[in-house]
């Protein structure tokens, strides 16, 4: 008897041991879901949030300083890592660029257009991977709205409509007005609002006459280059309309040098977008007339809803940003000593 209840004993140790061995075994193959620990991005990343940003290039002052805003927000100190990517304005680099972030398990993708189009097959691929996609600063358009969560930027178009109207206001007593246009990159929504408001006051105040209409890449060289041009082609010049700050500069620049007076009390009216420091400096200086605020400090809105995803909410689909526009008769030095970028 003595015999047999040691042998059942030491039975019921071995089994509940195996047992116990193979609980342990299930427990350590089942990781948290949101755990970035032994993410392929995250191997040094341990309990940091990964972010992949695929930026447009640096094309602009504006843009330098929404790189610099996404960059001091998404910090290690502030638990992320930033996986950052410049594109170069090219849409095969940013294709590029998430197909890595998707291979790499990055745990939110942040996306700067550079046009609208042509996004849906990667972002297909992105929602398959269960990541989420923000868009920042310009638009996409997509078949599907649930291939990105939410997006966060500017009204392009009302930005155009507001230079126009100040036009209107201010530009009134001049029976005839030639304007040429100064385009950023074509088919970002930066240029598609801006045109769009543009042509619209073009339709709507008869004596407007829109001579030249070509792209400067929203950079100062090709707005400069493009300039140049345009004056030689085109006696009369009244209003340039430049879609952004760097494009303004090369288009002062092209004016001075052919022995015009850009901006206020001159030959050629100047309207800006942007409102950077520079752009506000040069609004100052009178030699753009007005100038329409586009924000780039896009990095503290992007973590407020990367926060909101954590805690389990839905952003708003859509959130424009407010945005204001400076007219040289009235602009102080203040505004620009208060400017962050
Ligand atoms: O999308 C925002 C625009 O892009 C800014 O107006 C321009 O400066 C930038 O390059």
């Amino acid at each position: 008897m003595k015999k047999l209840l040691s042998v059942l004993l030491a039975m019921t140790m071995a089994l509940s041991f195996a047992a116990c061995s193979g609980s342990a075994a299930n427990s350590s193959a089942a990781a948290p879901a949101n755990s970035t620990a032994g993410k392929a991005a995250g191997g040094d990343s341990g309990d940091m949030t990964v972010v992949g940003f695929s930026q447009v290039g640096a094309e602009s002052d504006w843009r330098t300083a929404n790189t610099a805003s996404m960059k001091e927000t998404f910090t290690e100190a502030n638990g992320y890592k930033l996986i950052f990517d410049d594109a170069q304005q090219k849409q095969e680099n940013q294709i590029t660029a998430i197909r890595n972030f998707i291979q790499q398990e990055v745990d939110y993708i942040v996306l700067a257009p550079v046009t609208e189009t042509g996004w849906d097959t990667v972002l297909k691929e992105a929602k398959d991977a269960g990541i989420p996609v923000i868009i920042v600063d310009r638009m996409i358009d997509v078949s599907d709205d649930s291939l990105f969560t939410c997006w966060v930027g500017s009204d392009f178009r009302k930005e155009g409509d507001t230079a126009v109207k100040w036009m209107q206001d201010n530009l009134k007593d001049k029976k005839e007005l030639h304007i040429v246009h100064l385009q950023g990159t074509i088919g970002s929504s930066a240029q598609i609002g801006r045109t769009e408001g543009l042509e619209a006051g073009v339709k709507a105040n008869p004596g407007w006459k829109l001579v030249a209409q070509q792209t400067g890449e929203f950079t100062q060289a090709k707005g400069q280059e493009v300039m140049e041009s345009l004056l030689k082609q085109n006696d009369k010049i009244d209003v340039v309309y430049c879609e952004n700050d760097n494009m303004a500069f090369g288009a002062i620049d092209a004016i001075e040098a052919a022995g015009k007076k850009a901006g206020k009390g001159g030959d050629i009216t100047v309207i800006s977008f942007d409102s950077t420091k520079a752009g506000l400096e040069a609004t100052l200086k009178g030699k753009i007339n007005y100038n329409v605020e586009c924000n780039p400090l896009h990095g503290p809105r992007v973590e407020s809803i990367i926060k909101e995803l954590k805690a389990g909410k839905t952003p708003q689909k859509l959130a424009y940003v407010d945005e204001t526009a400076f007219d040289a008769n009235t602009i102080t030095q203040a505004v620009i000593d208060a400017r962050a970028y």
